[in-house]
């Protein structure tokens, strides 16, 4: 079937209040292991891709992960993660991917507004979706001054009025999430009441980057075959549970498969010395990174909406 965009896919799950998982991909194993879940689950997708990720595979890896969105039998969106130029999205938009994010998150507020609205003109003429961003990206300790979290935090009044003047469809919000792998100390603190603010305002769908929950198993068994992972450090389920009740309907991951994907091939490097077949050890992988986006997927509430 053709793809969806992501607002087709977005605004029913705002709607519906449940969370649907956007998954960065750069390789064949990772997209099979999103889709496999999604579509034995019976759940929408998005399928993100990052510059590093296009560097990286070029356009095999777009031609591949596009015709593998089409083939699947679940709603599936192809979009660009953290778009940095218009020259990035128009390309994405000329290669068939239904979303494309801008991010001018560090810029000022005038240029990301006019920078964001230049793309969505675009974007839609081509009958692609737009997510922008505003605020910083970064954990937050809990209880610190409102003057210190609202530098950092995305600001109601500012969502509301970015949203009205770029006309992009979905809007990603700093929260007290970070990429990666060490989210901060402890369970990192999400300010759950500006998310509540926001939705109020903003009808959009709202977006969480840094959503990975990093699970300890994973951890553990990243370390025991070799691996170094220091401090890890996720977003726990359940604050994750309480976003997309209060209006986060996309939910990105990316670390959680990287730790699955690293700690699958370690293991086999390791329990078997012996096996050179590259199958033998992506295929491992495969399969746990499918275990995981399962598991995400039930947190998220997508399962059984497609
Ligand atoms: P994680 O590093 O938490 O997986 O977040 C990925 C992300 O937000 C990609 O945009």
């Amino acid at each position: 079937m053709p793809l969806a965009t992501g607002s087709e896919i977005l605004e029913a799950a705002r709607a519906g209040s449940y969370g649907v998982g956007a998954f960065n991909t750069n390789d064949m194993e990772i997209t099979q292991a999103v889709l496999e879940a999604c579509e034995s689950s019976r759940s929408p997708v998005l399928l993100s891709l990052s510059e590093g990720a296009l560097k990286y595979g070029g356009k095999a890896l777009v031609d591949m992960v596009l015709s593998m969105g089409r083939d699947a039998s679940v709603p599936v969106c192809v979009h660009l993660d953290h778009g940095s130029s218009f020259e990035s999205c128009v390309r994405c938009i000329r290669m068939g991917f239904t979303s494309v994010m801008i991010d001018k998150s560090h810029e000022d507020e005038e240029t990301n507004i006019a920078e964001t609205k230049r793309v969505v003109e675009v974007a839609h003429a081509a009958g692609v979706t737009v997510e922008a961003e505003i605020g910083r990206l970064g954990g937050v300790e809990e209880h610190v001054v409102v003057a210190e979290e609202d530098a950092i935090l995305t600001k109601p009044d500012e969502a509301e009025r970015f949203m009205e003047q770029s006309g992009a469809d979905y809007l990603a919000i700093a929260i007290g999430t970070s990429h990666g792998a060490n989210k901060g100390k402890g369970r990192p603190y999400i300010d759950h009441k500006r998310i509540r603010e926001i939705a109020a305002l903003l009808p959009h769908p709202l977006v969480m980057h840094g959503a990975s929950g990093v699970p300890t198993y994973l951890v553990e068994r990243l370390n025991a075959a070799g691996g170094q992972l220091k401090d890890a450090s996720g977003i726990h389920e359940d604050d994750v549970r309480e976003a997309v009740k209060h209006g986060i309907a996309k939910i990105n991951t990316d670390t959680d498969l990287r730790i699955a994907f690293t700690a699958a091939v370690r293991e086999v490097l390791l329990e078997k010395p012996k096996e050179f077949d590259p199958r033998k050890i992506l295929g491992p992988a495969r399969d746990l990174m499918r275990e995981v986006v399962l598991e995400r997927l039930q947190v998220f509430g997508s399962a059984g909406k497609a």
